[in-house]
């Protein structure tokens, strides 16, 4: 079959003209590709869809885990702002003492602001003058991301008998230099615990990490503190938001729905230290914080609230998942009596999400500065029960879907007990199955939903990754995800939703507990792996059906998905060559009528070890041709080790 394709890069070049011609007239000699392999034949029939595509397929799932949160997305800058004395590492908070002065300090357990935040840190200051402050530093999550001409906005607690000790001092200083980048004072009157604001703004200076926070006196006395805060600006400038640079990573993910609050992060290591949510909502000092699965306290400061302002954020919708009366350290809590409180924290969580102001819950959360109720649509029952090896499950899936039910006709719910390995015993709406694989077994798995029984529940791949990069994926692991996603967007009238897990990483030392992640970032900067960009891809790219296809004579390592915009009339084409070879193809396109221009953005690695890190964020990034193409011919090679996603109006 002829082909008629005139290819032509952008930004155009002499090379890439050149390079033009001669795939036109090899094009037109019918020979594609200068790989000398033997074309694949893929025809698509754009006006016959198959299958439906879910309009939610892709969205985001994250946890408290490799410091996404506290140290990550979370915007607080300081580290272990609440003085809590089992913060995992080391303590974050050391003495200054300048010149000859003297002080000490110590958790004081007998004073502080709120009944919940009762403790505090007593800063005592014998010997301390002009230029011999003493007081107390700390490091930051791995440094302060500092920007030039920035205003960052702070609040603490703190309390002094006798206002002799003077002004509280608050410096930015740079680790390298000792040069202060911003300061601010605050007078702290004597008396009762009082919350006092600062603002650090920054000169012209350029941005930078390796900094840290001093809060120093001049004169001796004492001092008691808690809630040390510091905010840089946030996203849409939220109060006790999050970071600008992460959310905006997220939003061009282009991301349906946010499953929340984890992963083993909902379900703790103990019931004690479950994502116990009411304790995650109101004033900060009403937080105590509680200590998270992956090895370190979390603040709390990002609760229940700022998941659903994140949402609200994003413009996606949360997937609620409830605690189910199962730790990861392997207990649970027995059915009926014993569970029923569980049960009616649920329903309450519910109700503080979705409630109207009349109600309860509905009542707290306009009182937490938020009137209208969120949207919601699925509510999911644990994490990852399959691994509960009591068989408890059953019985406590069944004691939440009878009360979840009774009260909330109208929301699906979605089982953990079911995995790549067996179903679901429960009788759910849909079932969240987790894969986690090499590059190798996600290419293998690539068929495993094309047989599945359509009879069942839905399935929700609430977690999944192909993993051999850390802390971030490599191309390999992109070319296995992006197979994958070609399963999933082929098996999509089965696949309701999907997310990738874990979303996020910090990479300095010391703030990853599981790699392989989609985001790396550090104090300052983030960056994006291969495998986020091929997400990105697909799903700005996901079309609303499968049109029918068929394939003959391709490679081994050769995955495809054709999808269509039926009302915008276009063909998403997902090509993914995870061969060492070039895979020519002869397309044929019916229903793709004249001349018509495809945009391919292109995904490409040299091996499956290159990569993407955070000095070199752009090794690897989509690069955009276009190609016109004549009557729906069309010879087209896909290079080796590339991922393509294609759009052509038909
Ligand atoms: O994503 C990391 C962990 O993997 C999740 O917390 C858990 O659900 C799964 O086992």
């Amino acid at each position: 079959m002829k082909t008629f394709a005139w290819h032509f890069e952008r930004p155009a070049s002499f090379t890439a003209f050149c390079v033009s011609l001669l795939s036109l007239a090899l094009s037109l000699a019918g020979v594609s590709g200068a790989s000398g392999q033997t074309p694949a034949r893929l025809s698509i029939d754009v006006n016959h869809v198959v299958s439906p595509v879910s309009p939610t397929l892709y969205g985001l799932m994250t946890e408290e885990i490799n410091h996404s949160y506290d140290g990550g997305l979370y915007a607080e800058m300081i580290q272990n702002r609440n003085f809590h004395e089992d913060w995992e590492g080391e303590p974050p908070w050391d003495l200054v003492r300048r010149g000859n002065a003297t002080a000490s300090r110590m958790l004081d357990k007998s004073t502080g602001p709120s009944e919940t935040l009762n403790y505090s840190m007593k800063l005592s200051v014998t010997e301390a003058s002009a230029g011999n402050e003493a007081g107390l530093t700390n490091p930051g999550y791995w440094g302060y991301g500092l920007k030039p001409r920035t205003t960052y906005t702070g609040s603490l607690y703190a309390k002094v008998d006798d206002t002799g000790v003077g002004p509280l001092a608050i410096r930015m200083v740079s680790n390298a230099t000792g040069k202060v980048l911003a300061q601010a004072k605050v007078v702290v009157e004597a008396g009762a615990w009082k919350r006092y604001e600062y603002k650090l703004v920054t000169g012209t200076e350029a941005a930078s990490i390796a900094n840290h926070l001093e809060f120093t006196v001049a004169h001796p006395g004492t001092v008691w503190l808690q809630l040390v805060s510091l905010m840089p600006p946030t996203f849409h400038d939220r109060p006790n938001g999050n970071r600008t640079d992460l959310m905006e990573r997220m939003a061009a993910m282009h991301p349906k729905f946010l499953r929340l609050p984890g992963g083993n992060y909902l379900e703790g290591m103990t019931v004690q230290d479950r994502f116990n949510w009411k304790k995650t909502i109101g004033p900060l000092t009403d937080r105590a914080g509680h200590s998270g699965p992956w090895f370190y306290w979390s603040t709390d400061g990002l609760g229940l609230l700022e998941f659903l302002e994140w949402c609200e954020d994003l413009k996606v919708e949360p997937v609620l998942a409830v605690y189910a009366g199962y730790s990861l350290g392997g207990t649970h809590v027995a059915t009926g009596k014993d569970l029923e409180s569980y049960v009616q924290d649920a329903l309450d969580e519910v109700e503080y999400v979705t409630g109207e102001v009349s109600t309860r819950w509905g009542a707290e959360r306009a009182k937490n500065g938020h009137p209208a109720p969120f949207p919601l649509h699925y509510i999911e029952i644990g994490n990852e029960d399959y691994l509960d090896k009591s068989g408890s499950y059953t019985e406590r899936y069944a004691q939440f879907a009878q009360a979840l039910h009774a009260r909330y006709p109208q929301y699906k719910l979605i089982a953990t007990d079911g995995n790549s390995e067996y179903e679901t015993k429960v009788h759910p709406d849909v079932s969240d199955e987790h894969y986690y694989k090499s590059p190798a077994d996600m290419m293998d798995l690539v068929h495993h939903y094309d047989a599945a029984s359509r009879s069942g529940p839905k399935i929700f791949v609430g977690e999944w990754a192909t993993r051999s990069g850390s802390p971030t994926p490599n191309f390999g692991d992109a070319l296995g995800d992006a197979a994958w996603m070609t399963s999933m967007e082929r098996n999509s009238d089965l696949i309701v939703m999907a997310s990738y897990a874990p979303l996020l990483v910090n990479v300095s030392p010391g703030g990853m507990e599981w790699p392989t992640d989609l985001i790396g970032f550090d104090a300052g900067t983030t960056y994006v792996s291969p495998s986020y960009w091929a997400q990105s891809l697909f799903a700005g790219h996901l079309g609303n059906g499968t049109a029918e296809n068929k394939i003959d004579g391709e490679n081994k390592r050769f995955f495809y998905s054709a999808t269509v915009s039926e009302k915008e009339r276009v063909l998403h084409l997902k090509l993914v060559n995870a061969s060492n070879l070039d895979q020519p193809l002869n397309l044929e396109l019916a229903g793709v009528k004249g001349a018509r221009t495809a945009t391919i953005l292109s995904l490409h690695g040299a091996t499956f070890e290159a990569t993407n890190t955070l000095s070199n964020p752009d090794a690897i990034r989509p690069v955009e041709t276009k190609v016109s193409i004549l009557g729906g011919k069309w010879a087209h090679t896909v290079k080796a080790l590339t991922i393509e996603v294609i759009d052509l109006p038909y």
